[in-house]
């Protein structure tokens, strides 16, 4: 391990530590909520995961001079939006993936209508968080909106929808089966094209402005001005795309083991992915690209972008 990835380790787990701390007493919740749905909300939420946007959001806000617990309300909110994200991903209607973070399913455990609801209430409680916690008030409600852009139609929501349409476009096809088979029928140069910068656009949405927020979200905190809140966009919105590569990539080369879901699910489905398209090593090759202009963006930083120059190199090199 070099030095670098060592000295990310050790932030990253002591900040992950901090938003555990965090979560767990945000799920407090009193007697009106229902036991049966704080279990499935808390089943999911404490099953681990990288807390991957919660770290961003505690990095940038620290990189732009900010305090970290005034930033904790918006890093747990991140984390429930993206959580309630997953158990919906997860759902039959949509991806019916079986195992997440290393256990199964919301819905295997709770059942459809338990997991849709529990997601339900990750996600209002995020906002509940957000709009109550963040000071000042203005920064509050600019920091609502940001998230709430992120995740709903023009942003998660609406790229989920445009990764179901494309994999049904996919899969009714008679003859085409899935992946890399469905694109080679395909010999037009200008579809293959269109559906690049439509798998592009897919990407972008569907975990892209999430993973932004959590950027963005760090820098108002802060307070940051326009020109830094600029930075902070492109490196998130670079690192976010990168991530939904290495995502795809993983899907194909990953082992359930470490990744603690299902792997092979995205051919099986016959979804647009990035390996699908354009192969395995081109795939990389872009998220390379991306990374190295996330990279550039902040570099005029210098020590303090440090941590987030760490973290977009992990994006390309993780392995769960
Ligand atoms: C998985 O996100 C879903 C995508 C957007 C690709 P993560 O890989 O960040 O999942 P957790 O939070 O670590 O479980
Ligand atoms: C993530 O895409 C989409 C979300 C917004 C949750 P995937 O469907 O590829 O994520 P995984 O592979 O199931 O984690
Ligand atoms: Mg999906
Ligand atoms: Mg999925
Ligand atoms: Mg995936």
């Amino acid at each position: 391990m070099t030095k670098s990835t060592e000295s990310l380790h050790s932030s990253w787990h002591a900040l992950r530590e901090q938003v555990e701390a965090a979560l767990e007493r945000a799920m407090h919740l009193d007697g009106e909520c229902p036991s049966r749905l704080s279990e499935a909300m808390a089943y999911s939420l404490h099953a681990g995961g990288k807390r991957l946007r919660p770290v961003l959001v505690l990095m940038a806000c620290e990189a732009c001079g900010g305090n970290l617990e005034d930033a904790m309300p918006a890093a747990c909110a991140i984390e429930m939006v993206h959580t309630y994200s997953l158990i919906h991903d997860d759902l039959p209607a949509m991806d019916d993936d079986d195992y997440r973070r290393g256990r199964l399913t919301n819905h295997k455990v709770f059942g459809e209508a338990m997991g849709i609801l529990a997601g339900d209430g990750l996600l209002t409680l995020a906002f509940e968080i957000m709009a109550r916690d963040v000071r000042p008030a203005v920064v509050a409600a600019a920091c609502c909106a940001d998230l709430a852009f992120a995740a709903g139609a023009r942003g998660m929501v609406g790229g989920q929808v445009a990764d179901l349409e494309a994999e049904s476009r996919s899969t009714s096809g008679s003859k085409v089966m899935a992946g890399e088979t469905a694109v080679e029928h395909e010999s037009d140069q200008q579809t293959r094209a269109a559906r690049a910068t439509e798998l592009e656009a897919i990407h972008r949405r569907k975990t892209g402005r999430l993973i932004r927020s959590a950027l963005t979200l760090g820098g108002r905190i802060a307070q940051a001005d326009v020109a830094t809140l600029g930075v902070l966009d492109h490196y998130g919105t670079c690192i976010g795309l990168a991530f939904q590569i290495a995502d795809d990539v993983l899907d194909v080369t990953g082992t359930q083991d470490k990744l603690g879901k299902g792997v092979g699910k995205d051919a099986g489905l016959g979804k647009l992915t990035y390996p699908s398209l354009i192969g395995l090593e081109r795939s990389r090759q872009k998220a390379q690209d991306l990374i190295n202009e996330a990279c550039l963006a902040i570099a005029p930083w210098g020590e303090r972008g440090q941590k987030l120059q760490a973290m977009a190199r992990f994006v390309l090199e993780r392995d769960h």
